[in-house]
């Protein structure tokens, strides 16, 4: 386990190399996540994120698509897991996998994912690509609430980047990582210090309507700025 005992728990999906974990882990270490991470739970063995996870001490699982009847089934395994590991708010982090509606809505207000872009433009994959053929000139990513349309969830924290002229779907890859680490761990500290409530449509921040994301531009400043409220990373 990470950070402090009997503090609220996280529980992590990811099918991927888990560099949003392992920024979530070092926030943990640090103190910084108002909870410790419960579990990391994978649908690849071979996934980098289960690497990550049993360096740092923390239980993890993974299950095997294949081994189920059905997606209904695999969700019903995946909800077992994540109910038993006690955790308090559900973070996907490059999790792979489409969640059944029924799923979604057992979980919602309480799961989180990010996405590598900003919301509502570019939902589902290949992100970056679209981003460079439709000529935009910012980019970024996206921390949601999970409902069960993909990718359309109410948006808490985004950060934002310039699209410049040497950019790749490669360099816009890195440089939109990079950002995910500052603002996931912080959604995911907001989440568990309870100032974040979500139903199917909208966020309450400090118990005040969220009219528009926070987002967080790098202007060496690192303010995070929105339409009703602002904060500080
Ligand atoms: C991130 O780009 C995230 O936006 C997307 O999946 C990727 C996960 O990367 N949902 P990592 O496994 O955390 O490095």
């Amino acid at each position: 386990m990470t950070g402090l005992q009997g503090s609220p728990g996280v529980a992590v999906l990811a099918s991927g190399e888990g560099t949003n974990l392992q920024a979530m882990i070092d926030a943990a270490q640090r103190g910084e996540l108002a909870g410790h991470i419960c579990l990391v739970l994978s649908d690849r063995p071979d996934a980098g994120a289960l690497v990550r996870a049993r360096a740092a001490g923390i239980a993890s699982l993974h299950l095997l698509p294949a081994a189920y009847a059905s997606r209904a089934h695999y969700d019903q395994a995946l909800a077992a897991a994540l109910l038993e590991s006690g955790a308090s708010l559900i973070v996907l982090a490059g999790f792979m996998r489409i969640l059944e509606a029924g799923m979604v809505r057992q979980f919602e207000g309480r799961m989180l994912n990010i996405h590598p872009s900003l919301l509502p433009r570019h939902r589902g994959m290949q992100t970056h690509r679209r981003m460079l053929e439709a000529g935009e000139h910012m980019h970024g990513a996206s921390v949601h609430f999970v409902v069960p349309e993909l990718d359309a969830g109410p948006v808490l924290l985004q950060y934002r980047i310039a699209v410049q002229p040497w950019d790749t779907e490669a360099s816009l890859a890195r440089r939109v990582r990079q950002g995910e680490h500052l603002i996931y761990p912080t959604a995911v500290r907001w989440c568990l210090q309870g100032r974040v409530r979500s139903n199917h449509a909208s966020i309450l921040l400090d118990g005040q309507p969220l009219l528009a994301p926070l987002v967080l531009t790098r202007d060496g400043s690192d303010s995070l700025a929105g339409g009703s409220a602002c904060a500080t990373l």
